[in-house]
């Protein structure tokens, strides 16, 4: 059986005819990054460091004056490499040739505020696009629910593994004096704690109208968020093997 699968993966791998070979320049340039370990900061495709962006994408983000000179001399916590044109070139060459956007985009965590990746970014973006300037309370509310711990446990229009429900449903099926009293000291018996900072009476009105603004416009945000999120996915199995051509 273990021969079989061997003989089976091994035939996979070999056989994978999507991947796409890199040109001479950007092979060159492959090798550079793996010779200085760029991955140890930067991530492709979701894989690497996080201490610089994700450059999946980077050639259609960095031009080439600023690619020279980061690799040149360094930018903030990016290090000085000293590259020569010839090697600049070359990785320029391999960060073109590896971006895809058909494969997918890369997940911006570090280095562009505000375009963070995932549901929950993506849920976030929704809000603020729907959100007019006649929405102050609901803004205060959203405010007040970002600035806690509310969505590691409460997750965009669907339930938590850890049992925390979808907050968009609840305006609809908690009374108003129940649901002061969990947003003041949650229900630690059942898994939720009591908010940090604790939510005082204005908080708790802010928040109770931000959860309405959920419930009310629920599809609307929905698919909003599904939209915003889509655009960041990724497809695993078209993705060639980079290191390993
Ligand atoms: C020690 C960690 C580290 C290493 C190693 C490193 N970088 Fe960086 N890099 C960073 C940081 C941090 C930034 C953000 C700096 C800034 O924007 O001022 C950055 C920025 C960049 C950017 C600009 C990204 C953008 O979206 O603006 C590029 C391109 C880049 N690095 C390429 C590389 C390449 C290619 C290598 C390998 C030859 C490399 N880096 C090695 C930390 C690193
Ligand atoms: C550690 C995880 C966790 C955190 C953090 C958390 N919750 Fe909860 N929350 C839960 C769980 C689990 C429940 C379900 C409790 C139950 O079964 O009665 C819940 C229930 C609720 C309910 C009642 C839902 C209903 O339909 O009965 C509300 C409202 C709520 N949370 C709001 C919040 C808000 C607002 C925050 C941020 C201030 C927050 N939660 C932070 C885990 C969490």
């Amino acid at each position: 059986m273990l021969v079989l699968c061997f003989g089976v993966q091994t035939g996979l791998v070999y056989s994978d005819v999507r991947s796409v070979p890199l040109s001479e320049e950007a092979l060159a340039g492959r090798e550079l990054w793996q010779g200085y370990a760029c991955q140890t900061c930067h991530q492709l495709y979701g894989q690497g460091g996080f201490l610089g962006p994700d450059l999946t994408n980077a050639a259609t983000r960095v031009d080439s004056t600023r690619l020279v000179s980061l690799l040149r001399v360094g930018s903030g916590q990016m290090p000085p490499l000293g590259f020569i044109d010839e090697e600049a070139a070359a990785m320029a060459a391999f960060l073109r040739e590896i971006d895809r956007p058909e494969i997918g985009r890369g997940q911006l965590r570090l280095g562009t505020p505000g375009e963070g990746a995932g549901a929950q970014a993506a849920f976030e973006r929704a809000i603020e696009a729907s959100l007019g300037p006649e929405d102050a309370d609901v803004a205060a509310g959203y405010a007040a629910w970002r600035m806690r711990p509310c969505s590691a446990c409460h997750f965009p229009f669907r339930a938590s593994p850890v049992g925390a429900p979808d907050l968009s449903l609840v305006s609809g099926s908690l009374a108003p004096d129940s649901l002061d009293r969990v947003l003041a000291e949650g229900r630690p018996a059942k898994g939720m704690p009591p908010p940090v900072p604790p939510l005082d009476a204005a908080d708790r009105a802010a928040i109770t109208a931000f959860l309405e603004f959920l419930g009310a416009n629920r599809e609307q945000l929905e698919a909003a968020t599904q939209a915003l999120a889509a655009d960041r996915s990724l497809d695993w199995r078209a993705l060639p093997w980079w290191e390993f051509p």
